[in-house]
């Protein structure tokens, strides 16, 4: 009864490596482990989305037009080179049932996002894994990799090394003329979007999401930027009422509040390289990262990653501990940033397990 695809992706026993689950009661848990903003959205998004709530007897806008307006606006492109999604992960889905046929290879680097090899087996290909060298973005090995594949997924900032290929780099793997999917959804943190380049090259699609710097992860709303003869095909599939009416009128509203979006991202930015900065002082290896989150080798601890998340989980603090996390493995965490006084208390219980050691 099962199709081929799917029993091909149960039987990899690929899966989204879910956080762990701490039963923790308290209201004063730190949850550093989700790349979630900690300041959460605009205040004028939660009058909106009040204001619409009056509205939900009645179907989205199934061209999401006015949201479609905005990001374009946002994304500097033109409204026919944006599809918008369920989220980022759904357009990945899309563009896999769209631009994939079964048996096709995907060029996965990792350590990366395991909804790209989900996405990918489930749609009946073959992940082809890259495992980066000492987590560098090197163009003319990934350029090698991508050898017989059909098309490429490369999360810019990646989830979790935190950096990511160059724009020349980029440009060198799109002249292959094969498929690139650039993931960019922590771009705002980044500040380096190659959107720009959707106009010079048709076999580029960018993926964002409005889940982390806008802080609307529980509504779903993510869009695709590319050229109009790719969009189109990604919007002819995709379910009408896609995004709700809720998740359109918070965008929209998100978007309209830029100076909030400065202010949310410019004290992430502030405060991850504080972070970086006192984590390296203990000794610890952390990656430059782009995002808002780090990448943190916790071996000069003396520990491994599930043993220093389940310290700190009994700490009231969750990190990511990547030991699943394929191509990462049990030295290393990843750490998303928080507001001053989370990351204050964080570098507190690290120091004291570090005495303690
Ligand atoms: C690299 C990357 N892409 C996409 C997503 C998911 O985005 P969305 O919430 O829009 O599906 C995540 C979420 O953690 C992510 O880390």
């Amino acid at each position: 009864m099962i199709s081929k695809r799917v029993m091909g992706l149960l039987r990899s026993k690929a899966s989204y490596p879910l956080a762990r689950r701490y039963d923790i009661k308290s209201p004063e848990i730190i949850n550093l482990a989700s790349n979630e903003s900690p300041y959460g959205p605009s205040p004028r998004v939660i009058k909106a989305l009040k204001r619409e709530v009056e509205r939900i007897g009645l179907y989205p806008d199934p061209r999401a037009t006015e949201l479609k307006k905005e990001i374009a606006n946002y994304a500097g492109v033109k409204v026919g080179c944006i599809a918008v999604g369920n989220g980022s992960d759904e357009l990945m889905e899309l563009a896999s049932r769209a631009f994939l046929d079964p048996g096709d290879g995907w060029l996965i680097p990792l350590p990366t996002f395991a909804m790209y090899e989900l996405v990918c087996r489930g749609n009946g290909g073959k992940p082809k894994f890259f495992k980066l060298p000492n987590l560098e973005w090197r163009p003319e090995y990934l350029r090698r990799a991508l050898g017989e594949a059909r098309l490429a997924f490369l999360g810019r900032p990646n989830n979790p090394t935190g950096n990511g290929i160059s724009a020349d780099g980029l440009k060198d793997l799109l002249r292959s003329g094969k498929l690139i999917i650039v993931d960019e959804a922590y771009v705002e943190f980044a500040r380096n979007s190659v959107t720009k380049l959707v106009p010079r090259f048709e076999n580029l699609i960018v993926l964002r999401t409005f889940s982390k710097a806008f802080g609307l992860a529980g509504l779903r709303v993510g869009y695709a930027v590319g050229n109009p003869r790719l969009i189109k095909v990604l919007e002819s599939i995709r379910a009408p009422f896609n995004v709700n009416r809720m998740a359109q009128a918070a965008a929209i509203t998100a978007l309209r509040d830029r100076s909030y979006l400065c202010k949310v991202v410019d004290a992430i930015r502030k405060e991850r390289e504080y972070l970086r900065g006192e984590l390296s002082k203990l000794g610890l290896r952390v990656l430059p990262s782009d995002a808002n989150f780090l990448m943190v080798n916790v071996g000069i601890l003396r520990t491994n990653a599930p043993k220093l998340c389940d310290y700190l989980a009994r700490k009231g603090i969750l990190i990511r501990d990547l030991s699943n996390f394929k191509g990462a493995g049990s030295g290393w965490v990843r750490i998303s940033v928080g507001k001053p006084e989370q990351n204050r208390k964080l570098l507190k219980v690290i120091k004291r397990f570090k005495g303690g050691v």
